[in-house]
């Protein structure tokens, strides 16, 4: 059996936490690689929204086993709150969600740093969600991070003291004003700590390996997207870990001759959160509306997404560097009642035309070239299926499956599970 992974492709929120929802259904495991609670993942169904943080999306069906792995941080905090909000659905979380040891911790501190660190960095800061991600992964790296499996330890106490010293020296070196209560951060961490302490902790990479052994499927979950991936992405306006492919074996344990369909999923058009170079940004009343439609706020901060036309420069490098075999198109729905729609097929990079991602995709190096398409007037919300795609749509999935050179398998057509199309 093999291990199949869902990746967002863009800078984030394609749609992964419905997506992951919709295909439970198939699967034995769903395990989480990657991020931490900057993630927020959205789930739509029976008329309820849910926001998971932490917590993999497979967490609604009676049967799938939700791993959260070695490669995610975990904030015990804002996990705590997660699992508070899935009680009143009679979720058994205790049978159905386990934690891998290896996964590190981020301690309170790991919150202020990153606090410290945008304050320090002024007019250039990252636009991080300030969950405490870069630090922890900083102390993952520098091999000074906790784990999990600490937790079990009795020496957990000493290593934490010992962290948030080191950690302190570093908050007073960026000289920044930051007005914090550490004792009660740290009241709130412990005592989310002890319900922690309930969950069931494992040594996630064997027991995903002996689950391929006894023939059951799993799901890997990706968070954020390829454009924010730490070796990938728009550095350095990208989150700490690795988002594409590759960070699926390393956060899970799990061997590259492993992974089954590689599933890549985006947004008709394009988003962005925070600070970074978006070359088919809007500023016009184009992106304006599609912000309006799409509904186009942060599932975590509530900022504004920033919109744009889909950029198919950048799509393509990130269908390339994961190994994408199907796609997965969200969000045709905001795109209906637009005349004219426009792709980005390649950049003008300093004053040459290329189709490849160029190192640096800031603004004054690059100028997006753009392939117009007519767009559909009809409501898509209602369509159940392929067939019922208006024209128009039809040949906007064409012209991306020609140039991507991958099917697109999943046309999503409003936020509820059951608003997904398969072709
Ligand atoms: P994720 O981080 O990739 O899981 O995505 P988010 O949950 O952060 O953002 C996706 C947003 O779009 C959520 O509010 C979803 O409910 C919503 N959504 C997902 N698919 C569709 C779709 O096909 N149409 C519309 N209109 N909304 C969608
Ligand atoms: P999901 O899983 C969209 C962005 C932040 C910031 C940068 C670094 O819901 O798609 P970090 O907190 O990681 O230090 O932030 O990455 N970012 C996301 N944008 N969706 C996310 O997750 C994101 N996680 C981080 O806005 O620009
Ligand atoms: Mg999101």
């Amino acid at each position: 059996m093999a291990v199949d992974l869902l990746l967002g492709l863009q800078w984030g929120d394609e749609g992964k936490g419905k997506i992951v929802d919709v295909l439970t259904k198939d699967y034995d495991i769903i395990a989480r690689f990657q991020g931490g609670p900057n993630a927020g993942h959205t789930l739509e169904f029976d008329g309820i929204k849910h926001v998971l943080r932490t917590i993999p999306s497979g967490i609604f069906h009676p049967n799938a086993i939700n791993v959260i792995g070695n490669g995610v941080v975990i904030d015990p905090v804002v996990l705590v709150k997660e699992l508070e909000g899935l009680k009143q659905f009679d979720i058994d979380y205790k049978s159905k969600l386990i934690l891998s040891r290896k996964a590190h911790l981020i301690l309170p501190t790991h919150r202020l740093l990153d606090a410290a660190s945008e304050t320090a960095k002024g007019k250039a800061k990252i636009g991080s969600t300030l969950k405490g991600i870069g630090p922890t992964y900083m102390d993952k790296t520098g091999r000074n991070g906790l784990r999990v499996g600490d937790l079990e330890l009795d020496t957990f106490e000493t290593q934490y003291r010992a962290l948030v010293e080191k950690h302190e020296n570093m908050i007073r070196h960026y000289e920044v004003d930051l007005q914090y209560n550490l004792p009660e951060m740290e009241a709130e961490f412990f005592e989310a700590v002890k319900t922690l302490k309930e969950l069931t902790f494992i040594d996630s990479e064997e027991f995903l390996n002996s689950s391929l052994k006894e023939n059951r499927k799993i799901l890997a979950e990706g968070a954020q997207g390829s454009l924010l991936d730490i070796d990938f992405g728009t550095y350095p306006f990208v989150t700490s870990s690795n988002t594409t492919a590759a960070g699926a074996c390393t956060g899970l344990g799990i061997a590259p001759n492993r992974i089954g369909e590689v599933f890549g999923i985006f947004k008709a058009y394009t988003t962005r959160v925070g600070s970074g170079p978006f070359p088919t940004e809007l500023f016009d009343e184009d992106g304006v509306r599609m912000a309006k439609i799409g509904n186009e706020f942060g599932a975590v901060t509530g900022r504004p997404r920033r919109c744009g036309w889909l950029d198919l420069v950048a799509l393509k490098y990130a269908v390339q560097v994961n190994g994408v075999t199907q796609l997965m198109m969200m969000k045709a729905d905001v795109l209906s009642n637009f005349e004219t729609l426009k792709v980005c097929t390649a950049y003008k990079y300093k004053g040459k035309i290329t189709e490849h991602m160029p190192f640096s995709i800031e603004e004054e190096n690059v100028t997006p070239m753009y392939t117009e398409l007519k767009g559909w007037d009809q409501d898509l919300t209602g369509l159940t299926s392929a067939e019922q795609l208006p024209k128009e749509l039809q040949d906007y999935i064409t012209f991306l499956e020609e140039n991507l050179e991958v099917p697109v398998k999943i046309v999503s057509v409003g936020p509820d599970r059951t608003q997904t199309i398969y072709r």
